[in-house]
């Protein structure tokens, strides 16, 4: 049986019990911001074991998922993998355990064919209900019943909250050769004996964030059947790595590495393994980065890039494996091929990225290690492990795995605190001094509530100072705090506000607003009187804000449009809104072309002209999701949560300041498309005033170019192209034309050229533009003369070439050699030269020695040649 027939089996047997069939989900959770990847088939149909009425009550499916947790496991075992795809069927308030247990032992035993008694089972504790039916139901012996704990048999939730409940097991024994020493040996046991097959589980609960477990709404079933696995029964391996999934990609590593897997059978399943998840998850446009998921795929990469290494790879290899992972999995998942281009590009890149450091990564690792031997200790030190992440990128846990193979362990504590410490670092090298409250000196103005912010109601309000603290090594400059303030502190990619601060008694500009531990800080700048206890008016520059609500509401826009024009895989990186420009990072694999880019562009300003209204709501963030609201993953979100609606365009949590209609913001233009690293674009733009101005000069551009050109605006590209064609045209006949001209000098010195003996030879300064040319003017004497010698020099450029010739004839009679010549003359002048008998070429050092540098090379010549 193929793992395709194992698929399509299993799918026939669930849709004849009238299971609804679901499409696997995407690897990248929809909706769940506590996942980092689609981990199990249930992670899809969360909500539906808690939704009143649910449109199905039964699911089949196989979903593809990408767990990291067991990561280090991945290669060392028969059965760890990364990435894996579940075979699974659900109810939502529908059947129940019995209908579970038996349908999957009817299709394991009966169906499958899987020997019976190589089965057994495993249930919760105190889990009669599920005892009672494989014992009275299935009829299997009690003692192939086992009652596990909650690490084995209770299962979920999936991400921090939602469905869990006790869960029934199903292993597969690989027989006693497999047994490993601990007397209690069984299923659920860590060893490679028992091969856990199937997992039902029965949801029950709701677990809170709190922790608490609340009644689940629609109780019901959860199975998850590991496909690898399953496949590897059927087809009598002992591995997954020995079955149909994986077996074409090893063959192909093997090819590249020319070893065969014995002997290398860790290293490349860790490297099936890793490509397979990398292909999927790149397939969906996830990159790698260095924070959240992004990161897991760094980490992933890197691993499997360092396997190749060892295996004596030096060339980057993923891609090309990514193409066999594609042979295999496109049947079942068919995205796969229209996105191996991209695919193999994202990993071509980001793998030759790592390898221009693993080999200096490995020499440090490898010193590092050895010191801290011959130290006699056991600990790599925190520091140690930091610059190998650091400098030469490798991830903690790589470190740790290759201490780890060393007898080495690596202080990871140390290691965080270097990595807090660098965090600290860069926060304090941003752009603006930041400060955070503690190390500042406060002094207490008022009592009483502070910080409340009111800026999205008034820009302008009365309120009280309750404390300011002086800005280290800034006279004149403090950090205020308010009672209620008006200024939005920068946050969410926004620019905090400024304005001014003031009362009868003081004058001041607030030049930056923070937020620090839940208090909104203002930088204020004293340019008048001084601090007291009297209310002040607390002013925000309007026009300020409006530019910088403009850009945040047209950064939204521009999001929206992406994903419309380029596709669902683009999702925010990072964003920046000042009052001057927005600047938008997105994941994508490739530039965006001019074409896209003009329809994304005109998607915003289409929006905008539609004057749409931008409403904002509060409420749970469950709810928002539900609505199917854009949540940033990485981001923090409460349970209330603010929603920005712009009509059916765009919905986004956003805490940031908006337009209150798109009208507002006038136009957007994109600047300019750009990379900033593997699989992440940015795109710049402006809005409302600077967009004005950015039209307004390039008009004045237009303009100039209109009357320089002297043809209307839509003839100036054809004009300049046309101009560009006629230079090129010029150039090369210049150079035709100064080739072929006879240099009228040239047949003056032709003419004078002095005989000694017979023997004549010809010195002088010619007009040449190169020195491919004075070599012509050369042989044109040479001819010329029939037998003979000479040295040449022009002005090429700032450089005065030299160039010495003498005939064959010479050169045999007399030893006359040009190579000489070129030396004697070249000397005169602190040059150089050199070259062959008949031929050399030089040049003269000090200009001024130009005549000195002639006459030298005459009387050498005279000399010679009266021999
Ligand atoms: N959710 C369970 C698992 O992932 C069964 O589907 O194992």
């Amino acid at each position: 049986m193929t793992a395709a027939d194992i698929r399509r089996i299993f799918l026939e047997f669930y849709k004849e019990r009238d299971h609804r069939f679901c499409k696997s989900a995407p690897l990248l959770p929809q909706g769940d911001p506590t996942l980092l990847f689609t981990s199990a088939g249930m992670v899809p149909f969360k909500s539906m074991w808690v939704t009143a009425n649910p449109e199905y009550r039964r699911a089949v499916s196989v979903q593809k998922c990408l767990r990291a947790t067991d990561l280090e496991d991945v290669g060392r075992t028969p059965r760890h993998c990364t990435f894996f795809e579940m075979l699974g069927h659900f109810s939502f308030g529908d059947y129940f355990k019995r209908e579970a247990i038996s349908w999957n032992w009817e299709l394991f035993r009966n169906v499958y064919g899987i020997p019976e008694e190589r089965m057994r089972v495993s249930v919760f504790n105190d889990d009669d209900e599920a005892f009672a039916i494989w014992r009275d139901e299935i009829g299997l012996p009690e003692d192939w019943i086992f009652r596990l704990g909650e690490e084995h048999n209770f299962w979920g939730p999936a991400g921090d909250t939602g469905p869990c409940g006790p869960s029934s097991e199903v292993y597969y024994d690989l027989g006693p050769s497999f047994e490993c020493s601990n007397p209690n040996c069984g299923p659920g046991c860590d060893c490679d004996r028992w091969v856990e097959i199937g997992n039902f589980v029965f949801p029950q609960f709701d677990k809170q964030p709190d922790g608490s477990l609340a009644p689940l709404l629609n109780r019901g079933i959860d199975t998850g059947i590991g496909l690898e696995r399953v496949v590897m029964v059927l087809q009598g391996q002992q591995t997954i790595f020995a079955t149909d999934l994986f077996q074409p990609v090893i063959r192909r590593l093997e090819e590249f590495v020319q070893k065969p897997y014995a002997g290398h059978a860790s290293s490349m399943n860790i490297v099936a393994d890793h490509v397979r998840a990398l292909t999927f998850a790149f397939a969906e446009g996830i990159m790698p980065s260095n924070e959240g998921r992004g990161y897991v795929l760094r980490r992933i990469l890197r691993r499997a890039a360092l396997q190749g290494h060892l295996m004596g790879l030096r060339e980057p290899f993923l891609h090309r494996l990514a193409e066999t992972v594609t042979e295999v999995m496109s049947p079942a998942y068919p995205e796969l091929v229209e996105a191996l281009p991209r695919v193999s590009m994202a990993l071509k890149g980001e793998e030759e990225r790592f390898t221009e450091t693993l080999e200096a990564g490995l020499n440090r690792f490898e010193r590092l290690a050895q010191t801290v031997r011959d130290s006699e200790s056991k600990r790599l030190a925190g520091k140690d492990a930091f610059l190998l992440y650091d400098t030469y990128g490798f991830p903690l846990d790589l470190v740790r795995e290759m201490a780890a193979e060393q007898g080495l362990e690596v202080d990871e504590e140390g290691f965080t605190r270097q990595m807090e410490r660098q965090k600290e670092k860069s926060r304090s090298a941003s752009t603006f001094q930041k400060s955070d409250g503690e190390s500042l000196e406060w002094t207490e103005y008022s009592k009483g509530e502070s910080s409340r912010f009111v800026g999205n109601e008034s820009l302008e309000i009365e309120t009280r100072v309750r404390r300011i603290a002086p800005v280290p090594d800034k006279p004149g400059e403090y950090w205020v705090v308010l009672e209620e303030t008006p200024f939005y502190p920068e946050s969410g990619g926004q620019v905090g506000d400024i304005g001014i601060l003031f009362n009868d008694g003081l004058e001041s500009e607030v030049l930056e607003t923070q937020k620090r531990s839940g208090e909104i800080l203002h930088r204020v700048k004293l340019s008048r009187g001084g601090w007291n206890d009297k209310p002040v008016r607390a002013s925000v520059s309007a026009s300020n804000r409006i530019s910088t609500a403009r850009n945040h509401t047209a950064t939204h826009l521009l999001h929206a449009a992406l994903r419309e024009v380029l596709g669902t895989h683009v999702t925010q990186a990072g964003s920046l809104v000042s009052p001057a420009r927005l600047r938008f990072d997105f994941t994508h694999y490739g530039p965006v072309e001019p074409e896209p880019l003009a329809a994304v562009e005109q998607w915003i300003n289409d929006r905008i002209l539609q004057a749409i209204p931008v409403n904002i709501h509060w409420s749970d963030y469950d709810a928002a999701i539900e609505a199917g609201v854009m949540a940033l993953f990485g981001e923090k979100y409460e349970d209330r949560v603010r929603r920005v609606e712009i009509g059916e365009a765009s919905r986004e949590l956003c805490g940031g300041t908006h337009v209150r209609n798109t009208a507002e913001i006038g136009q957007c233009i994109l600047l300019e498309e750009g990379t900033i690293s593997a699989g992440i674009r940015r795109i710049e733009a402006v809005t409302g005033e600077q967009a004005f101005l950015v039209r307004r000069e390039m008009q004045e551009t237009m303009r100039h170019l209109r009357r320089s050109l002297q043809v209307p605006q839509n003839e100036i590209a054809p004009k300049v192209d046309q101009l560009f064609a006629e230079i090129a045209k010029l150039r090369k006949d210049v150079r035709n034309a100064l080739e072929q001209r006879p240099s009228s000098n040239l047949e003056d010195l032709i003419k004078n050229a002095e005989s000694i003996g017979g023997r004549k030879f010809v010195v002088g300064q010619t007009e040449a533009a190169s020195v491919d040319l004075l070599r012509k003017q050369g042989d044109h004497i040479v001819k010329a003369l029939g037998s003979g010698a000479g040295l040449l020099v022009a002005r090429v450029g700032d450089k005065m070439p030299l160039l010495a010739f003498v005939t064959q004839d010479l050169v045999s009679e007399i030893d006359l050699r040009a190579d000489e010549l070129i030396r004697t003359a070249a000397a005169v002048s602190g040059g150089r030269g050199g070259g062959k008998p008949r031929m050399a070429l030089g040049g003269v050092g000090d200009p001024e020695k130009l005549e000195e540098t002639l006459e030298t090379a005459r009387n050498w010549l005279r000399e010679k040649l009266r021999v």
